[in-house]
């Protein structure tokens, strides 16, 4: 597996750094001369140069590569920033006032070598169809097993938090996130969502509702699924936004009312769809699959009747799955299944 990679001579900023590795779960090689530094140059996951090093490693013309960073402790000299332009930088990190910066950045630089998360975009197929209630339980099933997300990118969706029961926990909401500026760490956004078991949420907060901005919902999605194994969207049935997360999904999940009316409908939310999505039908109610592919134009992967006490659960604050055995876990389970195979 590949290490990021420290540079320096000096040896409180060698602590510094090993500290902050450490806090992101990783393993640094430390060089403590330029020569050393470049023969692991390529291979490293990030590479940290200490202001100490700078100079003595732009001399050597290390081959250019992503993810080089220059950093000094207490005050960085003008000419640390020169240095980092021969070295192709994309940064000149100051400690500790960057620190949690740099935390995140060596935590990313981690979560590359993982696999990144399946991305399951739900949507309904006609108004009504059961569109966040799967979301909703697709992420449940999948927090059981591993770190999961949740977005609402639905503004007129009635807040997975609230059909969570989530709605009272402490975290971040689109809100928050779309103050930030810059690249959101993965690990930042997994500690801020509220959150219960593996589950994480991203929703608004009551009252606080717009369409979220593209920038946020792109930045929010990468760095879900960087800190995550399974991220669920939850998507309003037409708009630019849900088409740009439905691209960007390793799979498109609808949820189809086999009724003629629901059908239409689906056929249409499906030809809407980008056309290199990988899409696949949820049916709700009683229905033949092959008839209902045919019609709605994208292969069924589950089909699922009504859950009894579904809406009484939501309104207690229980959430669409009490019990694994449910039609939407089952269901749920399913579906995932699916999406994974990508
Ligand atoms: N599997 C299901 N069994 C029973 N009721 C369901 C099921 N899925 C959704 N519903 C109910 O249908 C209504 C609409 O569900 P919702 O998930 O909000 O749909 P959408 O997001 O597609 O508009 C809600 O009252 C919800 O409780
Ligand atoms: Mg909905």
């Amino acid at each position: 597996m590949e290490m990021p990679l420290i540079v320096t001579r000096d040896e409180p900023l060698t602590e510094e750094l090993l500290r902050l590795a450490a806090a992101a779960g990783v393993v640094p090689e430390v060089a403590v001369d330029a020569g050393q530094a470049l023969r692991s140059w390529r291979g490293a996951s990030l590479v940290l140069v200490g202001v100490d090093l700078a100079a003595g490693v732009a001399a050597l013309a290390p081959p250019r590569r992503t993810g080089v960073h220059v950093v000094g402790r207490d005050g960085v000299p003008d000419v640390a920033f020169r240095h980092a332009v021969t070295l192709g930088a994309s940064q000149v990190i100051e400690l500790p006032g960057s620190g949690d910066w740099l935390l995140d950045v060596l935590a990313d630089a981690t979560d590359g070598q993982r696999a990144a998360a399946t991305t399951v975009a739900v949507l309904g197929g006609s108004g009504g169809a059961g569109a966040t209630t799967l979301a909703c339980a697709l992420g449940l099933v999948a927090g059981a097993r591993g770190p999961a997300c949740l977005l609402d990118v639905d503004p007129l969706g009635p807040g997975v938090d609230r059909v969570l029961g989530f709605d009272r926990l402490d975290g971040a909401r689109w809100g928050a996130l779309e103050q930030t500026t810059g690249r959101l760490g993965s690990q930042s956004l997994r500690d801020a969502l509220p959150r219960r078991g593996g589950l994480g949420v991203l929703t608004w907060a009551a009252g606080a509702r717009s369409a979220p901005q593209a920038f946020a919902v792109r930045e929010a999605l990468s760095a879900a699924s960087r800190g995550h194994e399974v991220v669920v969207a939850d998507l309003a049935r037409s708009g630019s936004l849900s088409s740009e997360v439905a691209g960007r999904a390793d799979a498109v999940l609808v949820v189809v009312r086999p009724s003629l009316p629901g059908l239409a409908a689906a056929a249409r939310v499906v030809s809407g769809l980008p056309t290199a999505a990988r899409i696949g039908v949820v049916v709700r109610g009683r229905a033949e699959p092959r008839a209902v592919a045919q019609v709605v134009g994208a292969q069924v992967v589950a089909s699922m009747t009504d859950q009894r006490g579904l809406d009484e659960a939501v309104d207690l604050g229980r959430g669409p799955v009490w019990s694994q055995r449910s039609v939407l876990a089952r269901t749920a389970r399913e579906a995932l299944g699916w999406c994974a195979e990508a």
